[in-house]
């Protein structure tokens, strides 16, 4: 058995495209159909409302694409939407916290777990509660880093506001004296070489997207989903606001992948 359709990914901006990354090296043949609700960003100062009436509208749209599956590719939806999302449509809908958890346990030799993220996926405790339920005795610490999602979406991935920011935010967790700090959010991958910097060498600096594409794969497996196309057609992007931005800093991450960039409005 074979399923030619799309995979459909959402968040707020570019930040999922951290995650396609991943699933295009996990599943090269499949097909992405991407919404960046960029009218909306920043999600992580939004209310639990406002995430799930945004949820809604492109869960909708991705339907309508007629995706055989859902990748929530943004840390605060996981945290906040997904359990409830996940009970109201019928084909896989998985998101980046499960696995980033588990992949974070698996790396931590001392289980002393950093987490940066946004503000609303810190308070949601998601991390904390994924975390312990593999490992009770694991210690989590958690920064909610609000400066850095504006920094990305606006290109600057270097340089020394974006540097001293990730100075402010990893700092605090350092010397808690975590060994594991997880990219709780989906857009921070782009700054990981700066993360890198900040932290040293000696820390396992994890991006759940690779363990959530393996996920993916291991539900498209059971189910025996996979795309059987010979004429890799391209894959395409929808934003909700600026597409301009998300054209510029999408290629510095995708490359020629984004060919183009279709405004739908949501509002
Ligand atoms: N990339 C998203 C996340 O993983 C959303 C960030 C935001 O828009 O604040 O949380």
């Amino acid at each position: 058995m074979s399923d030619n359709r799309a995979i459909g990914v959402f968040d707020s901006g570019v930040g999922g495209l951290t995650v396609v990354r991943a699933l295009l090296q996990r599943l090269p043949k499949e097909k992405i159909i991407y919404f960046g609700d960029t009218a909306h960003i920043p999600y992580g100062n939004k209310s639990r409302e406002q995430l799930f009436q945004y949820a809604q509208a492109i869960i909708s749209f991705l339907l309508e694409q007629d995706v055989k599956a859902i990748v929530v590719a943004c840390g605060t939806h996981s945290s906040v939407t997904l359990p409830i999302l996940q009970s109201q449509i019928t084909i896989p809908i998985l998101g980046v916290v499960k696995p980033g958890a588990r992949a974070a346990v698996r790396c931590s030799q001392k289980q002393k777990i950093g987490v940066m993220a946004t503000r609303a996926t810190i308070e949601s405790q998601a991390y904390v509660k994924e975390i312990k339920a593999i490992n009770p005795a694991a210690e989590v610490y958690q920064t909610a880093c609000t400066r850095l999602v504006p920094l990305i979406e606006s290109g600057q991935l270097d340089g020394a506001e974006t540097r001293r920011a990730v100075e402010d935010y990893t700092s605090p967790l350092l010397k808690e004296g975590i060994d594991t700090l997880i990219m709780g959010c989906t857009h921070y991958p782009f700054l990981a070489p700066v993360i890198k910097d900040c932290t040293g060498a000696d820390i396992c600096l994890l991006d759940p997207a690779a363990e959530t594409s393996e996920e993916l794969y291991r539900i498209m497996l059971e189910r025996q989903i996979f795309s059987q196309r010979e004429d890799l057609s391209q894959h395409e992007f929808y934003v909700s606001g600026n597409d301009q931005s998300f054209y510029q800093v999408g290629r510095k991450l995708l490359g020629n992948i984004i060919q183009q960039v279709e405004p739908v409005p949501m509002d």
